[in-house]
C-alpha cells in the first residue's frame, strides 16, 4: 500500500468561494478519491488562510474584528466543499493554534540553522499578493504585474530568511526530482527564476498585528505567507508527531499557477532549512477566465457560483465538466454553454443512454435479474469490449496517477463508447427471439451491465454520486470506495440473481428553452446586456465566448486550389508534449508532438511571441504532418501548427472538443 497526501491551497477568508477555488478542491479530491479507490493510505487536507494585511483590511472594511469575518467566511466554505462532495480529511485554519505551534517550531529551527536575521525592508509592495516586488518587475504606473492595482512602498523593520543560500540545493533537487515542479513548463520557468538568482526573503511585519507572532519579539508578526505554507505540516499535529511521520512529506500540493513561486521556491527552501523532507510534487494547473474575462470582485458576471451551478445542473454535472473540459495545468475558459453542450452530449448522451439502454434490456430480457456468469466468449464484439475495458482500466488508472483526470475521462468515455457500440452491435432483441441464442443473450446483458459498473468504478473518483447510483442500478455495490476496478475481474464482478433496477433518465437532457432558462437564470441581466451579441443558445459544445468584433483581413482571399490540391494536405491532431525556447530566436519554439505515431514529432513554430512554453503543454492542436522537414535555426521541423494571424501569431489551431491524437482533420 501506497500512501498518498494531497493538498489544495488555502484560501483567503476575504472573499467567498467562487469557479476558481471550486475547481482546485475538485480536481484534488478527484485524486484523493482516485488513490482511496487503489487502497493507497490517502490523506486529503483543504483550509482557509486567515492572516495578513489584507483580511485585516476586509474585515475593517466590513466593520469587524478580522476573525469574526474568517468565522463568517469558513462556514461558506465549508458548506460549499460538502455540497461539492469534497471528501478532505481534515480542514486547517491558520488561527487555530495547532497551526500556530508548528509555524513557530518551524521558525525556531530555521532559526537554528542561523537563516533568520534582522534587518530593514523597503520596497514596493501589493497587499493583494502579500509580496513585495522589485521595481522592475511592477508593470507601467507601478502596478502589480499579477493585480493591476498600485504597489505600496512600504518601510519596516524586518526579520529575513537568507534564502540565496539555498538556491544551489535547491537547483540540485530540480535537477534530482524531475517531477517535483508540474507540468514542464511550468518546472522551466521556476528553474529560470531560481538561476537568475535568490535573495533573502523578509519574512516578518511590524505595521499590522493580524498575524503569528514571531517567537521571542512580539512586536513581528510572520509573514503571511510563511504562516500561510506552513498549513501543510501543521494540519498533522507537531513534527514527530503520528500523523507527521504517517503522511509528511506530502506527495502533492495542487495550487493555481498564480502561487507556483511560493510553493516551489519559498516553501522548499524553508524546508531545507529547517532540516525537514520536501514535497513530491507542487503540480500548478492553469487558470479558468470566464466568458474570455479574468475572474474579478468588481465584474460580477465573471463570479460563477459553484453551488448554484450545482443546484441547476448537478454536483457531478459541474465536477466533470471543469475536470474534462481543460487538462490540468493549462488555462480554461468558462462558458455556460459549453458546460450545456457537454452536459447534453456525454453525460445525457453517451453515458445516459448506455445506462437506461442496458437497463431497460436487462429488464425486459432478463426479468430484471442479473444473469449468471458465462465462460467468456471467444467472438467478435464479446472479445472486444472486454480487451478495451482493459486497455481502459490501466489508461484510467495512469493518467489519474499523472494528474490528468481530462485524459482519464477520455479514456473512461472509450469504453462508454464501445458499450454502446456492444449493445448495437451485438443487438440482445434479435438474440432474444431465438431460444438457441438464450445463452448468449444471457452473456451480452451480464456484459453490458459488467461495463457499465466498470465505467462508474473509474468514474468514482470525478463522479461519486453519479457512480453509486449506477452501481446499484446495476446490482453492484453502492459503496464506491476501495474499488477501483481489477481488468481480471472483467465480467465476474456482479453477484448472479442480483435484482437489477428500473431503468432511469440519470441525466435529463437540457433542450432550447430549459437552457434558455438556465443561461437567464445564470448570467447576471447587466452581463447579458453588454454583450454584442447574445451567445449562440444552442445545445451544441462548441465555445460560444463572448462575440469579438470581426477582424479585418487586409490579404485577398488567394487563388482557388483543387480539391485533390487540398487532400494532399495530411492534417492531424496532435498535443503538445513539451515546448521550449530556441537560443537565440526570439519567436520560435521547438515543440514535441504527440501525434499518434510511436515517436513524437519535432516542430518549430513561429510563435513565441505570442505564447509562453508553459501555455502549450497538453495543448492540442492541428498540424500539417506531411510538410517536407526542414531545419530552422539547426532544429528539425518534421512538421507545422496551425496558427491564425498575418504578421504576428494572434492564435492557435484549436478543437472545440476532445479529439484523440492522430485523428485525420479535413
Ligand atoms: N491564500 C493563498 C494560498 C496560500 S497556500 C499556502 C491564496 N488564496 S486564494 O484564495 O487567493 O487562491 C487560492 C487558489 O484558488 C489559487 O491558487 C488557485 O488554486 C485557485 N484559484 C483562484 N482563482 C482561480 C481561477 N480564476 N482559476 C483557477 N484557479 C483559481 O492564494
Amino acid at each position: 500500500m501506497s500512501r498518498f497526501y494531497i493538498t489544495t491551497p488555502i484560501y483567503y477568508v476575504n472573499d467567498v468561494p467562487h469557479l476558481g477555488h471550486a475547481y482546485t478542491t475538485i480536481a484534488a479530491d478527484a485524486m484523493a478519491r482516485f488513490h482511496r479507490a487503489v487502497g493507497d493510505d490517502t490523506r486529503f487536507l483543504t483550509g482557509t488562510d486567515e492572516f495578513g494585511l489584507k483580511v485585516e483590511q476586509a474585515a475593517s472594511a466590513r466593520g469587524l474584528e478580522p476573525l469574526a469575518l474568517a468565522d463568517q467566511v469558513v462556514e461558506r466554505f465549508r458548506s460549499t466543499w460538502a455540497q461539492l462532495d469534497i471528501s478532505n480529511d481534515d480542514f486547517i485554519r491558520t488561527t487555530e493554534p495547532r497551526h500556530r505551534e508548528v509555524v513557530q517550531e518551524l521558525w525556531r529551527r530555521m532559526t537554528e540553522r542561523g537563516d533568520v536575521y534582522k534587518g530593514k525592508y523597503e520596497g514596493w509592495y501589493c497587499v493583494s499578493c502579500e509580496a513585495y516586488y522589485p521595481e522592475a518587475d511592477l508593470s507601467e504606473g507601478r502596478l502589480c504585474p499579477i493585480h493591476k492595482s498600485a504597489a505600496t512602498w512600504l518601510s519596516e523593520s524586518s526579520y529575513f530568511f537568507r534564502m540565496s543560500r539555498y538556491q544551489e540545493p535547491l537547483l540540485q533537487h530540480f535537477e534530482r526530482n524531475p517531477g517535483f515542479v508540474q507540468p514542464e513548463g511550468h518546472r522551466n520557468e521556476v528553474v529560470s527564476f531560481v538561476k537568475r538568482g535568490l535573495r533573502d526573503l523578509s519574512i516578518s511585519r511590524t505595521t499590522f498585528r493580524w498575524g503569528v507572532p514571531v517567537p521571542g519579539d512580539e512586536e513581528h508578526v510572520i509573514y503571511v505567507w510563511i504562516d500561510a505554507l506552513t498549513n501543510y505540516m501543521s494540519a498533522l499535529g507537531p513534527i514527530d508527531g503520528e500523523l507527521h511521520r504517517r503522511y509528511w512529506p506530502a506527495t502533492c500540493h495542487l495550487i493555481g499557477k498564480d502561487i507556483i513561486r511560493f510553493h516551489a521556491v519559498y516553501w522548499p527552501c524553508m524546508l531545507l532549512s529547517a532540516g525537514l523532507p520536501l514535497p513530491e510534487t507542487v503540480f500548478s494547473h492553469g487558470w479558468w477566465t470566464v466568458r474570455g474575462e479574468k475572474i474579478s470582485k468588481s465584474m460580477p458576471a465573471t463570479r460563477v457560483d459553484p453551488n448554484r451551478l450545482a443546484d441547476d445542473i448537478g454536483v457531478d454535472a459541474v465536477r466533470y465538466y471543469l475536470l474534462r473540459e481543460v487538462p490540468l495545468g493549462l488555462d480554461g475558459d468558462f462558458a455556460y454553454e459549453n458546460l450545456i453542450g457537454r452536459y447534453n452530449a456525454e453525460l445525457a448522451h453517451d453515458l445516459g443512454n448506455l445506462v437506461s439502454r442496458a437497463l431497460t434490456v436487462a429488464q425486459k430480457f432478463a426479468g430484471g435479474t442479473l444473469p449468471a456468469i458465462q465462460a467468456p466468449r471467444r467472438e467478435g464484439a464479446h472479445i472486444e469490449i472486454t480487451e478495451v475495458a482493459h486497455r481502459t482500466i490501466a489508461e484510467a488508472a495512469a493518467h489519474y496517477r499523472g494528474y490528468a483526470p481530462s485524459r482519464a475521462l477520455e479514456a473512461i468515455w472509450r469504453l462508454v463508447g464501445e458499450a454502446n457500440r456492444y449493445i448495437n452491435n451485438t443487438q440482445p432483441w434479435t438474440m432474444a427471439k431465438s431460444a438457441a441464442r438464450a445463452e448468449e443473450l444471457e452473456h451480452t446483458i451480464r456484459t453490458a451491465l459488467e461495463a457499465i459498473l466498470c465505467v462508474a468504478r473509474m468514474l468514482a473518483p470525478v463522479m461519486p454520486k453519479t457512480a453509486a447510483d449506477i452501481a446499484e442500478l446495476v446490482g453492484g455495490a453502492a459503496d464506491m470506495t476501495r474499488t477501483w476496478p481489477a481488468p481480471e475481474r472483467f465480467g465476474r464482478e456482479l453477484a448472479p440473481g442480483a435484482r437489477v433496477g428500473e431503468s432511469r433518465i440519470l441525466f435529463p437532457r437540457i433542450d432550447e428553452e430549459k437552457q434558455a432558462a438556465l443561461l437567464d437564470r445564470w448570467i447576471p441581466a447587466d452581463a447579458r446586456a453588454a454583450e454584442p451579441s447574445a451567445p449562440a443558445r444552442t445545445p451544441a459544445a462548441g465555445p460560444a465566448k463572448k462575440a469579438k468584433p470581426k477582424a479585418k483581413s487586409s490579404a485577398p482571399v488567394a487563388g482557388p486550389v483543387t480539391f485533390e490540391d487540398f487532400g494532399r494536405m495530411d492534417l492531424r491532431v496532435a498535443q503538445v508534449l513539451s515546448a521550449e525556447a530556441i537560443p537565440g530566436a526570439t519567436k520560435l519554439l521547438r515543440l514535441m508532438l504527440d501525434a499518434g505515431e510511436p515517436e513524437p514529432r519535432q516542430v518549430v513554430a513561429g510563435i513565441a511571441e505570442a505564447y509562453q512554453p508553459g501555455d502549450l503543454v497538453g495543448r492540442k492542436v492541428i498540424f500539417l504532418a506531411n510538410l517536407e522537414p526542414a531545419a530552422i535555426r539547426g532544429v528539425t521541423s518534421q512538421g507545422m501548427i496551425l496558427a491564425a494571424g498575418e504578421k504576428g501569431v494572434v492564435g492557435l489551431s484549436a478543437l472545440d472538443r476532445d479529439v484523440p491524437v492522430g485523428t485525420k482533420v479535413r
